[in-house]
């Protein structure tokens, strides 16, 4: 017997990381509406207004961005057409047709120099163009439409699509020895477990500023060692590459990233009743999904 549908969802940037975990994770009340970045460019203002007011879906979930955080310096105009002004242009329509609308954004938003986890309500300060970018939209979702919630996430993997998980296991596949940053500090979040909170936070029809990422906190080595070690046991690497720790001024990038990138995320997990487990638990979950 099919399912009533009970509520009618526009997911955008449906092929990414995270698009694609909502793909998988949505409810079977959802009548779900999916659309990559060729069905639907949320950098075209005409095109997101009339695709929504057709459309009329109740809840918008924007899983779009360009998250090339370097590249980003040298692309401001494209960041901030993508991140500012596609999330203020779906805001806007999805206000038009009465939809509320939920936006994911990053602890890019902070500058990650106060050693305890960023609270929303902290004060933002984005040390690159990425998260400036970020935060513009940020800014203008919420003026644009009244029903609307941001939540914040950091260091995204998925089976699908480019992370931090995957190179790993590339280079240690093909290296004896590689170096990872040890004195930047997050907390690793599987796109799977931030997708069924933001289905979550959508029924639960949330507002306003929250964060959500998986429990604990490890340093981008920390991390290594232990896609290495979880990879070894699973039979995914065959064998061990020596990691070696290294600082930030031996790894230069073209943008700079927070030091201590920990969310505060209990606000959103009262709400929702739950806490996210804890990364090295989804890590796990990641390789079994
Ligand atoms: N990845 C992380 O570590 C991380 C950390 C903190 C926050 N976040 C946030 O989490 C959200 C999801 O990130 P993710 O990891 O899933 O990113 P992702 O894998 O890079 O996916 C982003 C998707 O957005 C699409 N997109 C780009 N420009 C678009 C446009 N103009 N119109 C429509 N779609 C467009 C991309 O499509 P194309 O590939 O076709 O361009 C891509 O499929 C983003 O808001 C990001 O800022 C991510």
């Amino acid at each position: 017997m099919s399912q009533k549908k009970q509520m009618k969802v526009l997911i955008t940037g449906a092929d990414g990381q995270l698009g694609w975990e909502l793909r998988r994770a949505a409810p079977a009340a959802v009548e779900l509406t999916a659309c990559n970045s060729a069905e639907l460019d949320i950098t075209s203002g005409a095109l997101v207004k009339e695709f929504v007011s057709r459309l009329r879906p109740q809840i918008i979930i924007n899983a779009a961005a360009y998250t090339a955080v370097d590249k980003a310096e040298g692309e401001v105009e494209r960041a901030m057409a993508v991140n500012r002004d596609g999330a203020a242009d779906l805001a806007a329509a999805a206000a038009d047709v009465g939809a509320g609308i939920i936006h994911v954004s990053t602890d890019f938003v902070f500058d990650g120099c106060h050693y305890r986890p960023y609270l929303p309500e902290d004060a933002p300060h984005p040390l690159g163009v990425y998260g400036q970018s970020k935060l513009a939209g940020e800014r203008l979702l919420l003026a644009k439409c009244r029903n609307s919630a941001v939540i914040r996430t950091a260091w995204v993997y998925s089976s699908h699509g480019n992370n931090f998980v995957k190179t790993m296991l590339r280079l240690m596949a093909g290296r004896d020895e590689l170096g990872v940053v040890a004195d930047q500090i997050g907390s690793p979040t599987w796109a799977g477990g931030l997708a069924q909170a933001l289905w979550q936070t959508a029924a639960a029809k949330l507002t306003g500023v929250y964060h959500w990422t998986d429990a604990g906190i490890a340093s981008w080595y920390d991390f290594a060692c232990a896609i290495q070690e979880e990879a070894l046991a699973l039979g995914i690497l065959k064998r061990q590459a020596v990691i070696r720790p290294l600082r930030t001024e031996d790894y230069p990038t073209p943008a700079r990233r927070p030091p201590y990138a920990v969310l505060d995320k209990t606000g959103l997990w009262q709400k929702l009743g739950a806490a996210a487990p804890h990364w090295r638990f989804n890590l796990k979950k990641c390789w079994r999904n």
